[in-house]
């Protein structure tokens, strides 16, 4: 037992079980390097503190990045009776590398706490950089599809029933916008990551004089954690980065979920590529939207990491405690299960085939039923009358059996209405009804280029 870093006082060995239980090393060694990184910093603040010689800091330095290529190399040897988490693994290789009398000045004034609490914010600073890279990339091939196919008209829906035309572009361009929301908030997230712990000892500070902002300029911290007690404890920056995660998938979910409806051959609007489509085990003739599927999928598995992080710090004494170690589990899992899908929603979106003639065929006439009650308006009407007028206009088509109310004829609806003219015939045009929509934010040509160049801009 004395051979663990902190087995000076206890005379009895671990239980094997407790032993395995205890270990975090199988999962956060990911963060080897971010270690290595932190305490060479840590070295060279430790020497600016006169606890280091400058030969001894160079030693560690030069130690650590030996212990760093075994990582990189795959030739670091794990002690499993010793090596409890990455820190005590690093420090115990260290000290064979360059002698315990050296390698033992390092930790001087630091703990695990405070050292944990920033390789995990020097990890999860890089990763959020490739996350919003990513996110990024989705974003540009979203648009960049919504400028080529500007001209496809498609039914819009709500309730999942036929309601009123849009182009195909609005409905790529209505989800830009909310990743670009999401887009917006991840670089909100990462400033708060981006603070240093380091200094902050086990919970009450640094004794020796310590210069942590200096250490934090070493590390590209932004600053520093204000308070040492909330340097070892905050785990908000885990946190928000799930709860990021979380509504980010969400979002992700959603586009899927649309996207497999309009790949069924009932709606048949688009098909999937094949290099992101599987087939049956069973059934020859199928071709199955997995990878919508799977991130639609996925977006609970993050949900759960993030309700299950919260129930973990719910109800936490202050600064310190063991339960902090289930930090790592849903957040390095989350990371990459957010990496893969905004990489696998990029292969599908920019892959996508859309059929713009079947989009067409899905248009019907009773979705311009609101044009033709806006068409009275133009001529003085209340649009509470009209909505009445054009509803009876939709009956009477029913009852008569046509395929639809452009099928009635101008006498017909003038026996509805007398106010109908010859004009109420060009109400019945897909493309006039989507025209019509120029308002900001609508779903008409211009507006929809506008949109795509507004996005465009805040992509730069
Ligand atoms: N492996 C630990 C963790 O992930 C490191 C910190 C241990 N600190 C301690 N006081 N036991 O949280």
């Amino acid at each position: 037992e004395k051979l663990k870093l902190w087995g000076g006082r206890f005379t009895g060995t671990t239980d094997p079980l407790m032993q395995m239980y205890n270990e975090s090393l199988s999962y956060d060694k990911r963060m080897y390097a971010q270690d290595i990184l932190g305490s060479q910093a840590y070295a060279r603040a430790t020497c600016k503190a006169d606890i280091l010689t400058e030969a001894e800091r160079d030693t560690i330095i030069e130690g650590l990045e030996k212990v760093k290529q075994e990582w990189a190399s795959n030739t670091f040897v794990v002690k499993p009776d010793v090596d409890e988490d990455i820190h005590t693994a690093n420090e115990r290789r260290l000290g064979e590398i360059i002698g315990t009398h050296i390698a033992g000045k390092l930790h001087t004034g630091r703990s695990r706490n405070d050292q944990v609490a920033t390789d995990m914010r020097l990890w999860l600073r890089d990763e959020l950089g490739e996350i919003e890279k990513y996110m990024v990339e989705f974003l540009r091939a979203t648009v960049s599809r919504a400028g080529e196919q500007i001209d496809a008209l498609m039914p819009g829906y709500t309730h999942v029933q036929r309601a009123q035309p849009i182009r195909w572009s609005h409905w790529l361009m209505s989800h830009a916008f909310e990743f670009l929301a999401d887009l917006e908030r991840l670089r909100e997230v990462k400033k708060r990551v981006n603070r240093s712990p380091l200094g902050c000892g086990a919970l009450a500070g640094n004794p020796f004089n310590l210069d942590r902002e200096f250490l934090a300029k070493e590390l590209g911290f932004d600053g520093v954690i204000p308070n040492s007690l909330l340097g070892v404890a905050d785990r908000d920056f885990v946190t928000e980065t799930l709860q990021w995660a979380a509504l980010m998938m969400n979002h992700v979910s959603r586009w899927s979920e649309d996207l497999i409806i309009y790949s069924t051959a009932e709606f048949g609007f688009v098909t999937l590529a094949d290099a992101y489509s599987t087939g049956s085990s069973l059934m020859p003739q199928k071709k199955n939207s997995d990878s919508l599927e799977l991130l639609r999928g996925k977006s609970g598995r993050v949900f759960g990491q993030m309700a299950g992080f919260l129930y973990t710090v719910k109800g936490l004494p202050s600064s310190y405690n063991k339960d902090l170690q289930e930090d790592k589990e849903p957040l390095f899992d989350c990371v990459i299960t957010v990496k893969n899908s905004l990489q696998i929603a990029t292969g599908v979106v920019s892959t996508l085939n859309i059929h713009p003639e079947k989009m067409k065929a899905a248009l019907t006439m009773d979705m311009l039923a609101t044009d033709l009650a806006d068409y009275l308006v133009r001529k003085g009407v209340p649009f509470r009358e009209t909505h009445h007028i054009s509803g009876s206009c939709v009956r009477e088509a029913e009852v008569r059996g046509l395929r639809g109310i452009d099928q009635l004829g101008l006498k017909a609806l003038q026996s509805i209405d007398k106010r109908f003219e010859a004009d109420v015939l060009e109400v019945f045009d897909f493309e006039r009804s989507v025209e019509l929509r120029q308002s900001t934010g609508g779903t008409c040509k211009a507006s929809v280029l506008k949109q795509i160049e507004e996005a465009t801009s805040l992509l730069q």
